[in-house]
Formats: C-alpha cells, sequence, structure tokens
C-alpha cells in the first residue's frame, strides 16, 4: 500500500481555536480522509507548540507553571478535534520528553557541522510572532506579519547559516514545480526573502527559559521555531533508537500551513532538511485565511466565530462544508453569517436534502420502495445524466491532486445540480400518470422510462453520498442508509455507477438539512459574534 504522510502546523495552545484555526486541520482532515478512501497507507500528524515567550508569558497570566498550563491547554486542542471528528493519527507536543530530546541532538548536530555558530544578536523582535526582524523589515515601525509593536533586544545568541543555502533553495523550488502549492507563493518568497538576501536566523534565546534547553550551553533555550519545525521529524521518531515509523513515512507527502506561517515553512524549513540531508516534502500546501467583513478576526473586534457555536447549532457536516466551500486556498474567503445561512438553506437543504428526499418518496410511490432494475438507456436524458456523473469524478480527482478543495467539492454541487435539473426533463410524475386508452405496449414503455429515472437518480445520489463522504461523513452514512445502501464505500466504488441492485429504501425520507429562518438565524449568528 502507498502511503500518504500529512502534517497541519502544531498549534499555539492558549485559549480556544476560532474557526480559522481551525480551517487548517479541516482541510486536512478532508484530504486525508479522501486518500484513505484511495486506499493509501495515511498518517496525519497534529499537535500543539508549547514553548516559547508567547506561552510562558500566558502562563504567568493565569498564575500556572507553564507546563501546567499546556496541559490545560493540550486538552482544549484534543477535545475541538474529537468534536469535529479530525481522525489524526498522532498528537505531538513539544513538551513530550522524546521530542526535546530530538530536538538537542538536531541541535548538536547542526552546530558540529558548522551550520550553527555563536554571535551577537540584536533586533526588533514581536512577541506574539516569536520573530526577530531587521529595521528594513519591519512595516511601519511594527511587525510585518501582524502589524503589532515590536521591541529592541540584543543577546548572545547562536546563529544558523541560512546564506549558505540559498542558491541550493532556489535550485531546489525550480526543479521542483510541485512543491510549493500554489505556485504564486514561490515567488513571493524569492521576491521577499532571498533575493533581498536570505539573513542568518538567530536560533536561542537567553530572555527567558521555557524552552528546549542547548545540551552544550544551557543557558541558552532553542528558539521556538526550530523546536517546532522538528515536530514533523521527531513524531516519527527521529534521532529515537526506533526509527521504523520515519524509514515508512519520510518525506512527507503533503504539508499545510496558513499564509502566515508560510516563510518558516518555505525558507527554513527546507533548509533544515538540506542541513539534516533529509529529502524534503512532496507539497507545502499554502492556504489563505478565513476573514470576516472587517478584516481579521479577532476579540477585540467582536467579530470572532468558534467551531462548537456553529456545530452545536448546525452541525459539524454543514459547518466543514461552510469552511471547506468557503476558502478557495489560494485566496482569502469570507465568513459572514447571511452566507453562512445562504448556503446551508440553498446548497445543502434545497438541492441536496430535497434531492435525496424526492427520490426516496418516489421510490416508495411508484415501486413500494425497491429501486426498479435498469434495462439499458431509455431516456434522453440519461445518458447526459451518466455522462455527468463520470465527469464530476474526474473533475473532483483533478482538482484534488492540486489540492483545490473549494473547487473540488463545487463539482460535487454542480452534480447535484444536474441531478436536480434532471428531475425537470424526465418529468417522473407525469411517466407515472396513467393515460385513458392507453395501449399495452405504450404503458410498458412509460413503465421502463419511469424505471430508468427512478434508477438514475438512485444511482446519482449513491454517488453523490460516497463522494461527500471525506468531508461529511455523517451526512454520507445518512443517505446511503435511507437509500437502503448497506456495502461498506470507498472511492473505488464509484466506477460502478450501475451498481444499485435490490436495494429497498426506507418507508419514510428523514430530511438531512431542514430550511432555516433566514432572519432569525443571522441574528442568532450575529450574537455569537458578539460573545
Ligand atoms: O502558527 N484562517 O500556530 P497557530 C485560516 N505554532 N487559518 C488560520 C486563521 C484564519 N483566520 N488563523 C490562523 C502556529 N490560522 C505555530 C505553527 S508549525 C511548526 C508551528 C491557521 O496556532 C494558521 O495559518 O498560530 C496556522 O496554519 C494554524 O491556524 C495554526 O496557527
Ligand atoms: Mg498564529
Amino acid at each position: 500500500m502507498e502511503k500518504f504522510y500529512i502534517t497541519t502546523p502544531i498549534y499555539y495552545p492558549s485559549g480556544k481555536f476560532h474557526i480559522g484555526t481551525a480551517y487548517t486541520e479541516v482541510l486536512a482532515d478532508f484530504i486525508k480522509k479522501y486518500k484513505k478512501m484511495q486506499g493509501y497507507d495515511t498518517f496525519l500528524l497534529t499537535g500543539t507548540d508549547e514553548h516559547g515567550q508567547k506561552i510562558e508569558d500566558k502562563a504567568k497570566d493565569s498564575s500556572m507553571e507553564p507546563k501546567e498550563y499546556v496541559d490545560i491547554q493540550a486538552e482544549i486542542a484534543k477535545k475541538l478535534w474529537k468534536c469535529m471528528e479530525i481522525d489524526y493519527d498522532k498528537f505531538i507536543r513539544t513538551t513530550d520528553e522524546y521530542h526535546e530530546k530530538a530536538v538537542q541532538k538536531i541541535f548538536e548536530k547542526f552546530l558540529s557541522q558548522g551550520d550553527i555558530y555563536k554571535g551577537e544578536y540584536e533586533g526588533w523582535y514581536c512577541k506574539p510572532c516569536e520573530s526577530y526582524f531587521t529595521e528594513t523589515q519591519l512595516v511601519d515601525g511594527k511587525c510585518p506579519d501582524c502589524g503589532r509593536d515590536v521591541v529592541k533586544m540584543k543577546e548572545e545568541a547562536y546563529f544558523f547559516n541560512m546564506k549558505k543555502y540559498a542558491d541550493r533553495l532556489i535550485k531546489y523550488y525550480e526543479e521542483n514545480p510541485s512543491f510549493i502549492q500554489p505556485d504564486f507563493r514561490k515567488n513571493e518568497m524569492i521576491n521577499n526573502f532571498i533575493k533581498p538576501g536570505l539573513e542568518d536566523l538567530c536560533v536561542t534565546r537567553t530572555s527567558f527559559s521555557w524552552g528546549i534547553k542547548v545540551l552544550s550551553d544551557p543557558k541558552h533555550v532553542i528558539y521556538v521555531w526550530l523546536d517546532a519545525l522538528t515536530n514533523y521529524l521527531t513524531a516519527l521518531g527521529y534521532t529515537s533508537d526506533n526509527e521504523e515509523m520515519l524509514k515508512k513515512y519520510w518525506p512527507a507527502d503533503l504539508q499545510i500551513v496558513g499564509k502566515d506561517i508560510a516563510r518558516f515553512h518555505l525558507i527554513y524549513w527546507p533548509i533544515f532538511l538540506m542541513a539534516l540531508d533529509l529529502p524534503l516534502p512532496r507539497t507545502i500546501l499554502v492556504h489563505n485565511w478565513i476573514t470576516m467583513k472587517d478584516g481579521k478576526m479577532s476579540k477585540s473586534k467582536g467579530n470572532v466565530i468558534y467551531p462548537e457555536q456553529l456545530i452545536e447549532k448546525y452541525g459539524l457536516d454543514a459547518t466543514k462544508y461552510f469552511l471547506l466551500k468557503q476558502v478557495p486556498v489560494a485566496t482569502d474567503g469570507i465568513f459572514t453569517p447571511e452566507e453562512f445561512i445562504d448556503r446551508y438553506n440553498y446548497d445543502l437543504c434545497n438541492d441536496l436534502s430535497n434531492l435525496l428526499n424526492r427520490t426516496v418518496s418516489m421510490v416508495n410511490k411508484y415501486f413500494e420502495g425497491e429501486v426498479p432494475s435498469y434495462n439499458g438507456t431509455i431516456n434522453e436524458a440519461d445518458e447526459d445524466l451518466e455522462n455527468s456523473a463520470k465527469e464530476t469524478i474526474e473533475k473532483f480527482e483533478k482538482y484534488m491532486e492540486k489540492y483545490e478543495v473549494a473547487n473540488a467539492i463545487q463539482a460535487i454541487w454542480s452534480f447535484i445540480s444536474r441531478t436536480n435539473k434532471y428531475i425537470d426533463e424526465t418529468s417522473p410524475w407525469s411517466l407515472a400518470k396513467e393515460i385513458e386508452g392507453e395501449e399495452t405496449k405504450e404503458k410498458e414503455e412509460r413503465i421502463e422510462k419511469l424505471k430508468s429515472v427512478i434508477y438514475h437518480l438512485v444511482a446519482s445520489l449513491k454517488q453523490i453520498a460516497i463522494m461527500i463522504r471525506p468531508f461529511m461523513e455523517n451526512t454520507s452514512k445518512n443517505m446511503l442508509r435511507q437509500l437502503g445502501i448497506e456495502e461498506e464505500v470507498n472511492w473505488s466504488s464509484l466506477n460502478d455507477y450501475k451498481n444499485i441492485e435490490n436495494i429497498k429504501v426506507i418507508e419514510k425520507g428523514e430530511p438531512i438539512f431542514m430550511r432555516l429562518d433566514r432572519e432569525e438565524e443571522i441574528e442568532y449568528i450575529k450574537d455569537l459574534m458578539k460573545k
């Protein structure tokens, strides 16, 4: 079985994650489940990034020891992923002993190779971002990443010799066009950071103590990004006495990161890997953000939405559908209560739920619940629908190859619309009508046509249910249950559109999504945002 190793960033564990932060994980989980259905031996890694001054400060604010604080915070993260049914295979915490030991070994290796050297650091530091900047990198004297105030700091420190690897990195980008997705991020890195001259990176701190100590010089704490980035390796046992997992899964097939941390993953991370003489990941996918109408989500603006709030009221599947559909990955997606409710009412209720309901009720009404068998294409529209079904799979797979998930999902919804249109085109209710004075042969033909329509509707719904499985698992199962399809499905079940023999649908269809009162629900979500 071919392996597929996916990573998400390890999260800063401080407080609840809003829907934006949850997006990275939802995206990764979708791709993992899709790959798993395709038969890959998948491994999804996530975790928490627990060291650094920011966490030390937060713990202090809560009058706790840092470890005590992160223990609580890591549980909050795990609880959210459970609530969102995220199917991760390993949860790494950077305070795990095996990780700390491995980071120390990595640091010593860099030191002994001469990739790390001792010097003195003076620069502008942004605490929330845990990043140093040079004077020229600042934007209006503020942090170029988050726009907040920076402070001047000076300390004895170790540096990683990034300059040495700059040319090799650019060459790697050029020779491996699928390394960075979407493509424009590559030029952004080259033009904004590498061409102007890559600075050596300060990789230790002495101004605080909450971090992994340098083995050979313990008054220094290892910079949180060097600590954090290597989690993708240490989680697989790198430098431990058992590297089986590493051998099996490395290099990563897909590493997903938000745009704010692209620089760390597209520049420093590959350089660390080169220095360790390890292969680079196949693809690093940089996704854009979920923003609000008035810009970034933030507590101070009073525009934050938490995933639990949406899940509790509208369900997990609707929440995931919205997040994945709304961010086109290469550009930002905007959350508005209006859009959320409209997508729910139109896409999920009108388009999907009603299609299932109409179909189930027609199978019951015309064929006593038993899906009729099919004897070859009869209606003109049949062939067109069958072609569209096939094209939908091709389109979906093609988009997923480039990780254009919103487009991939849109392809399914186009097919849902196509199937709804098929009902209008074939109008089964008139096919079911007895015609006065009708000849036997004409009647037989009419019934055959009706059978074909019902058959095609069920076949299409089965395909839809399978295709939404990786991101709307509960809805998918519910649909198949209502259709009376009990077999285990995976991606190859899609090859067989016409395999729905001896199926009996449930007697009374249950709506999977109920129409919401638009104004009422918009108000409800607006209130959530103020909380
Ligand atoms: O950056 N929309 O962790 P983190 C979409 N610990 N994605 C968003 C978002 C939004 N509005 N806000 C945040 C860290 N994210 C480091 C990573 S990896 C070695 C260390 C995403 O908790 C963000 O882009 O701040 C990132 O992918 C993830 O949430 C975690 O961010
Ligand atoms: Mg962040």
